[in-house]
């Protein structure tokens, strides 16, 4: 697989070890971003857009990002058209985040999750295939919520 992978200062410890993890089992890493060390302070949003459309450009690539939380990198992520973000804490989300959510980028805390936990994640992420069916009109109404104003169409509130 090929991933785009960023971190902000609250996240460089964990997002090399991932990207260790990834290189060490034949993905590829095409990018990582965000500062060298965790003394170098930057704004997740700012590393979040520039994983996100770098994987928007490279159809089939997935994210990973990392912070402090993982909310800020999810919250951010999740504004980018055709970005489907998940932030995981527990190994069965990782894997239903692919199965039924089709996610594509995938959003982790470092200190929230210890270095084994986190790598059980992404693993879980990674062997998990989207379940298509009902659940690809479920993500294509996701999709299409961003696509327009932000609301639902009315025939789809009830
Ligand atoms: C940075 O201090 C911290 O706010 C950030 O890494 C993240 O946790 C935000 O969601």
């Amino acid at each position: 697989m090929r991933w785009y992978v960023g971190s902000d200062h609250g996240g460089v410890a964990l997002r090399d070890l991932l990207v260790a993890h990834l290189r060490t089992h034949g993905h590829e890493v095409l990018a990582v971003l965000g500062p060298a060390h965790e003394g170098e302070s930057v704004d997740y949003p700012d590393v979040a857009m520039e994983v996100c459309d770098r994987t928007l450009a490279d159809e089939g690539s997935l994210a990973l990002l990392v912070c402090g939380t993982g909310q800020g990198m999810a919250m951010s992520a999740n504004r980018r058209r055709g970005i489907r973000a998940a932030l995981v804490s527990d190994v069965f989300s990782a894997r239903m985040a692919r199965e039924h959510n089709d996610a594509n980028a995938l959003c982790m805390g470092q200190r929230v999750l210890g270095p084994g936990l986190a790598t059980d994640l992404l693993d879980a992420f990674v062997r998990a295939r989207f379940s298509g069916g009902r659940h690809a009109r479920r993500v294509g109404k996701i999709e299409a919520i961003t696509a327009g104003d932000g609301r639902p169409a009315e025939a789809d509130r009830s």
